[in-house]
C-alpha cells in the first residue's frame, strides 16, 4: 500500500514536470507554445468578428429615427388627469376632493404656457385653423434642430384654466384633457368621408383627426349628457399639422396638440363610464391594450 501511494505520488510530480522528456503537464515547451499561439490567434480572429459585425450595424443604424418602425402599435390615447384606477370622483362643493385633478391638468399645462413658447429660434406659429402634415425634411442631423409649432392654451378655451383656475371642477362640469401619444414621424390619417357622418362632427375639416367621447355603455349613454369640445379652431381632434414629430433630438420642445372635453351636463351621484375615442385609417384599436387608440373613464359627480 505504502509503496503504490509512493508510486502514485511520484507519478503526479512527473505529470508536473517530467524531466526525462522535459515535459510540463505532459506537453512540451514547443507544443506549450504552439498551442497557446492557436488559441491567441482563434481568439482574436472571434474578438475581431464580433467587433466588425457591431461596427458595421451600427453605421447602419441612425440616431434619429429607428431603422424598422413598421410594427410599431398606433398610438396610444390618453387623458389627463392621469389618475389612479381611471377614475374622476368628487364633490364640487369640497375643493380638497378635486385638488388632486386640477394639480394634475395644471402640472401637465405648464409647457403649453405662452411665456413657455417665446423662443422664435425654436417655436413658430402653424396658423390657427387646421392644415396639412407639416414636412421639415430628412430625419437627420442637418440642418439641425427642427422647429416647434405653438400650441395656444386659450384654444382649449373653458378648460385652458384661464377663466377657471378649477377646471370646471368647482361647477361639477369636470375637463378632461386628451392626447395622442408621441410617435416619431407617425402622420395620423383621418377617416375617409363615409365614416364621417356616422360620427355626427360638429365641425369637419379633412386637416383633422377626429375624437370624439360617448358614454361606454348603453346606460351610460343618456347619462353623459353634454359634451363640449375645446381645441385649434374649436375642431374636436388633433389638427394634422403638429405631424410628423421629429424625434427627441430633432425637437426636443415638441408640444401635441390637445383636445379637452368637458362633461357640462353629467348626471350626479352616478358613476358614468365614459369612452373617447380617435378616429382614423391608421389609428387601431386593441382589446388588450385599453389605451390604443381610445380610453375609457369613469367620472363620478358627487352632490
Ligand atoms: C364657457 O363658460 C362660460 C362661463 O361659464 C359659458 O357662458 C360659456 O357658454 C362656456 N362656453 C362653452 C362653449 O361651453
Ligand atoms: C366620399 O364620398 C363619395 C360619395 O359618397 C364617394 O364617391 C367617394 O369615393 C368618397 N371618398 C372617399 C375618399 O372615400
Ligand atoms: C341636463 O340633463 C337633464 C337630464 O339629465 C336635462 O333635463 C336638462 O335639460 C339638461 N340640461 C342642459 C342644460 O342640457
Amino acid at each position: 500500500m505504502a509503496r503504490g501511494k509512493a508510486k502514485e505520488e511520484g507519478g503526479w510530480k512527473k505529470f508536473i514536470w517530467n524531466s526525462e522528456k522535459k515535459e510540463f503537464l505532459g506537453r512540451t515547451g514547443g507544443s506549450w507554445f504552439k498551442i497557446l499561439l492557436f488559441y491567441l490567434i482563434f481568439y482574436g480572429c472571434l474578438a475581431g468578428i464580433f467587433i466588425g459585425t457591431i461596427q458595421v450595424l451600427l453605421l447602419t443604424i441612425s440616431e434619429f429615427k429607428p431603422t424598422y418602425q413598421d410594427r410599431v402599435a398606433p398610438p396610444g390615447l390618453t387623458q389627463v388627469p392621469q389618475i389612479q384606477k381611471t377614475e374622476i370622483s368628487f364633490h364640487p362643493t369640497k375643493p380638497e376632493s378635486y385638488e388632486p385633478y386640477v394639480l394634475n391638468i395644471v402640472r401637465f399645462l405648464e409647457k403649453y404656457k405662452d411665456s413657455a413658447q417665446k423662443d422664435d429660434m425654436i417655436f413658430e406659429d402653424c396658423g390657427s385653423v387646421p392644415s396639412d402634415y407639416k414636412d421639415r425634411g430628412a430625419y437627420d442631423s442637418d440642418p439641425g434642430e427642427r422647429k416647434v409649432c405653438r400650441f395656444k392654451l386659450e384654444w382649449l378655451g373653458n378648460c385652458s384654466g384661464i377663466n377657471d383656475e378649477s377646471f370646471g371642477y368647482k361647477e361639477g362640469k369636470p375637463c378632461v384633457i386628451i392626447k395622442l401619444n408621441r410617435i416619431l414621424g407617425f402622420k395620423p390619417k383621418p377617416p375617409k368621408n363615409v365614416t364621417m357622418e356616422s360620427l355626427q362632427m360638429v365641425k369637419y375639416s379633412p386637416y383633422v383627426l377626429p375624437v370624439q367621447c360617448t358614454g361606454k355603455r348603453d346606460e351610460d349613454k343618456d347619462k353623459v349628457g353634454n359634451i363640449e369640445y375645446f381645441g385649434l379652431a374649436n375642431y374636436p381632434g388633433f389638427p394634422l399639422q403638429y405631424y410628423p414629430y421629429y424625434g427627441k433630438l430633432l425637437q426636443p420642445k415638441y408640444l401635441q396638440p390637445l383636445l379637452a372635453v368637458q362633461f357640462t351636463n353629467l348626471t350626479m351621484d352616478t358613476e358614468v363610464r365614459v369612452e373617447c375615442r380617435a378616429y382614423g385609417e391608421n389609428i387601431g384599436y386593441s382589446e388588450k391594450d385599453r389605451f390604443q387608440g381610445r380610453f375609457d373613464v369613469k367620472i363620478e359627480v358627487k352632490s
